[in-house]
């Protein structure tokens, strides 16, 4: 059966020092409890390797968010899977709302990024998500739709149940609007079955997907009680250690 994963998108925040308090008190949160899901962090890049060794004999997998989709050359400011994996990270985050919509990335982009990734054994947190504009006109479903086959375009069913999905509506970003959990699997559904065609119904049984946006410790419960919904990315909510542990502890 699919894993629930709960990822903790740490975004651009946190120092060097306040990430090592954040990862030590999730550390002392979670110390001793049962977790029924895979706890993922994802802090920024100059924090990867300390997280790591302060999650190191945890249960706490590593992840990033973004990396470039070539191994390596002259691409100032950038990072790759390759970098990623020598720090020991697990997972990345790609196609990110706020990638595709400031940093101008096209599921084109992401779509390499995917298999770079896959190619490199990390296991790719793949975003996807209507803005507001979209939801009211009625595009949702089409959006994520094309969102979703362009970015798995040309992978193998091994490599698309090696894919963690995550719905994040736009407008429910960091807004404080969160989708209601009967809105969320309408589209969870839909991606299942949408992944059901791309590959088969056991491959498209096994994929995780996440629901994002404004997650936090109140809504997470009902929102994970949800047949389709198998896990959080979460942002906000993540930067404390109290909430993202109530967060986890809800499944
Ligand atoms: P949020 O962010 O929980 O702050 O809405 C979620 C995300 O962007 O992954």
């Amino acid at each position: 059966m699919r894993k629930y994963i709960i990822a903790g998108n740490w975004k651009m925040n946190k120092n060097l020092n306040e990430a090592i308090q954040l990862v030590s008190d999730l550390k002392t949160e979670l110390d001793g409890k049962v977790l029924n899901a895979e706890v993922v962090v994802a802090p920024t890049f100059i924090a990867l390797e300390v997280v790591k060794s302060l999650v190191k004999n945890t249960s706490i997998k590593l992840g990033a968010q973004n990396m470039h989709s070539i191994d390596s050359g002259a691409l100032t400011g950038e990072i790759s899977a390759d970098m990623l994996k020598s720090v020991g990270c697990e997972y990345v985050i790609l196609g990110h709302s706020e990638r595709r919509t400031i940093f101008g990335e096209s599921d084109e982009f992401i779509n390499q990024k995917v298999k770079q990734a896959l190619k490199n054994n990390l296991i790719p947190i793949l975003c996807c998500g209507e803005s507001l504009e979209e939801r009211e006109n009625g595009s949702t479903f089409k959006v994520v739709e094309s969102q979703i086959r362009a970015c798995l375009n040309g992978l193998s069913n091994e490599e698309i149940k090696n894919t963690v999905v995550a719905y994040e509506p736009i407008w429910a970003i960091g807004t404080g609007k969160t989708a209601t959990p009967e809105q969320a699997q309408e589209v969870h559904a839909f991606i299942r079955g949408l992944l059901t065609n791309l590959t088969n119904a056991e491959t498209a049984s096994e994929i995780t997907i996440q629901y994002g946006g404004s997650v936090n410790a109140k809504n997470a419960k009902e929102l994970l009680s949800k047949p389709d919904i198998d896990g959080a990315l979460v942002g906000g909510a993540c930067l404390k250690a109290d909430s993202f542990r109530d967060i986890i502890l809800s499944v």
